[in-house]
């Protein structure tokens, strides 16, 4: 019998999961289906909970739901509990299991699919909500000399440098994890991440000239079009990164947990930029 997946999220009609998957799927020779779900913005935790009566193996949960899913999962992995936020569910014979891909996703597609490596680089993280802290933890595992995080409203962000220490046995590598708003930004990074919702906006957050150090990259997390934040970079001579790459890493990594086989990413990429 075909094992059923799904994403939910509200909205969720134009999700790229659903083809993402179904690469992955028709590459690995699994059998399995994977569908987009809106759940009511009232009614995650009992939609999850019919698909799960149905017989649905797992799902992963986008915007708004992450936090809910974190709340639902009745065992976590630890870089779920470091981010609070939940994008991948396992339905288990013992439970839910709730783990967060994004990170992870992130780290993939920087130092795999863009060349990067980070260890011993300066690192900008901009932003302090939901996506921010998703991929806090997972960049300091890879050892960077520094990562900042800027926010527009800094105490948000030094809130998420106490939290992001927090999580016993899994050292920061060394690395100085520091916090500020944009005013208190200085020197050159070798790496720019855009968490904020800036972009969604089509604003640019308030960055300083002489940001990006030779050969930076600028990373924005979202896709699908060219962002403020990304002309400034290019403008500035940096490398440009968008965030298609660490959706289908992200992927890639829960079809890993679900299925136990890892898909080649690369094609998928490829095939969701020429779409
Ligand atoms: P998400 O879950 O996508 O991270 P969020 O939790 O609402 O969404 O967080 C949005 C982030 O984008 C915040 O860091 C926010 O800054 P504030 O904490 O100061 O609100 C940031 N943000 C949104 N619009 C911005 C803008 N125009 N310039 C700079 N930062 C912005």
């Amino acid at each position: 019998m075909t094992d059923r997946y799904a994403v939910f999220g509200n909205p969720i009609a134009h999700s790229k999961s659903p083809r993402i998957h179904a690469a992955f799927a028709q590459q690995t020779g699994q059998d399995l289906s994977y569908e987009a779900l809106l759940a009511p913005l009232d009614g995650f935790a009992a939609a999850v909970a019919e698909f799960q009566r149905e017989g649905g193996r797992g799902a992963n949960v986008t915007v708004p739901f992450k936090e809910q899913a974190f709340a639902l999962a009745q065992r976590l992995s630890p870089r779920a509990r470091a981010a609070g936020a939940v994008n991948t569910l396992k339905f288990e014979a013992d439970g839910v299991f709730g783990d967060n891909t994004d990170g992870v996703g992130l780290v993939d597609d920087l130092t795999g699919n863009l060349g990067l490596a980070l260890a011993g680089r300066r690192i900008l993280l901009m932003g302090a909500g939901g996506a921010a802290r998703g991929v806090v933890l997972p960049l300091l595992e890879q050892a960077p000399a520094e990562l900042f995080i800027v926010n527009r409203t800094a105490a948000k962000a030094y809130e998420l440098v106490a939290q992001a220490s927090l999580p016993a046995g899994r050292p920061a590598a060394g690395a100085t994890l520091t916090a500020g708003g944009y005013d208190d930004l200085s020197g050159s990074f070798d790496l720019v991440i855009n968490a904020t919702a800036a972009s969604l906006a089509g604003d640019l957050p308030p960055l300083p000239a002489g940001l990006f150090a030779e050969g930076a990259l600028a990373y924005d997390m979202m896709y699908g079009r060219d962002t403020p934040f990304l002309s400034f970079a290019r403008a500035a001579g940096a490398r440009c990164g968008d965030g298609l790459g660490m959706l289908v890493e992200q992927a890639a990594e829960a079809f890993c947990l679900w299925r136990g086989v890892r898909p080649a990413t690369a094609p998928v990429i490829a095939l969701l930029r020429a779409a």
